[in-house]
């Protein structure tokens, strides 16, 4: 029988975010980023070595450039073997649920296992980042941050430290038009706002990391709040305008704003795409959940506590 190796990973949602690079090659952030890691999301990921390189994401056959590049430049330096690679994620993929940070992660992970490679965390998150930046931080679990000159993604806190939740509504689940990297570039090149946004990002992420040792949730609320929407500010000035948010996007964050105002402790994230990310306090979530679910459904809220760091569930 073939060997195989599978390990498990969850998707992180930033709460100070990566948008822009400063060396696509290497694939290296323009700014530092924090996130959390979410239970419950989870993508599988079992490798096993095959004639040709194939994917299956969900059982299904796929092509996928950003993988293939990921594992030729592997390659050059590591003893890695052509493979077979499937996935399985239990959340919809590209929809702008990070379904390449879980990705990349757990396939970093299966690689280091199934080809003896012998890394440690540190450097597992290093080479997860070459495939996705946002990956090098589902390398771990709790509060994590990925900030240079190293790149390698840090644990701050684990997930029982603050035990947030974060309840996420499914606007829709169409594959987005423009992914992150191009996104990144088009802002980068054209966004007359870039520069400011990469200049105060290091402020943020110093600032929000002092709020989460604090345990000090408006603190983060309003970091967070403010850099989702420089972040957004940045996509829409871009040319052409990256418009990744949907009416009904706007209408959960005025919902969450509102709640917020009343006294509930919950505030709002957004990605590269329309789903809406609420991060509340334990005693807010009913709230939080009910108020979302007026606007996409009850079945399209998904609420998650902090998840654990990657793992190799099999070999
Ligand atoms: C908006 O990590 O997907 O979710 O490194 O080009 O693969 P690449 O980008 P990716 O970008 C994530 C962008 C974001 C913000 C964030 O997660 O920090």
């Amino acid at each position: 029988m073939t060997r195989s190796t599978t390990a498990c990973a969850h998707p992180n949602i930033a709460l100070i975010k990566y948008w822009g690079k400063s060396n696509s090659d290497l694939n290296l952030p323009s700014t530092p980023s924090l996130s959390i890691t979410l239970s419950k999301l989870t993508t599988r990921t079992t490798i096993s070595t095959s004639e040709i390189d194939v994917l299956y994401i969900n059982g299904q056959s796929v092509q996928d450039e950003k993988i293939s590049q990921f594992l030729n430049s592997l390659r050059q330096t590591h003893s890695v073997k052509n493979i077979r690679i499937e996935t399985e994620n239990n959340f919809p993929t590209s929809a702008g649920l990070a379904s390449s940070a879980a990705g990349f992660a757990a396939l970093t992970m299966a690689l280091n296992t199934h080809f003896s490679l012998g890394f440690s965390k540190r450097k597992i998150s290093s080479i997860a980042r070459t495939g996705s930046a946002s990956a090098a931080r589902s390398i771990h679990g709790g509060f994590v941050g990925l900030q240079g000159p190293d790149w390698e993604a840090e644990p701050i806190v684990k997930p029982d430290y603050w035990p947030l939740r974060i309840v996420i509504a499914t606007v829709n689940i169409e594959k987005k038009k423009t992914g992150s990297s191009k996104g990144m570039e088009i802002t980068r090149f054209t966004s007359p706002f870039y520069q400011s946004w990469v200049n105060e990002a290091q402020k943020d992420f110093d600032e929000a990391l002092t709020a989460i040792k604090n345990r000090d949730f408006d603190k983060l609320a309003d970091l967070s709040e403010k850099n989702c929407l420089k972040m957004i500010a940045t996509m829409i000035s871009s040319d052409p305008p990256l418009i990744y948010w949907a009416p009904a996007t706007l209408a959960c964050i005025q919902l969450i704003r509102e709640l917020r105002n009343s006294g509930q402790a919950v505030f709002f994230t957004t990605d590269a795409g329309p789903q809406v990310k609420a991060i509340c306090l334990p005693e807010s979530e009913a709230k939080v959940i009910e108020a979302l679910a007026s606007v996409v459904g009850s079945k399209n809220i998904t609420s998650c506590e902090i998840g654990d760091e990657a793992e190799i569930i099999q070999n």
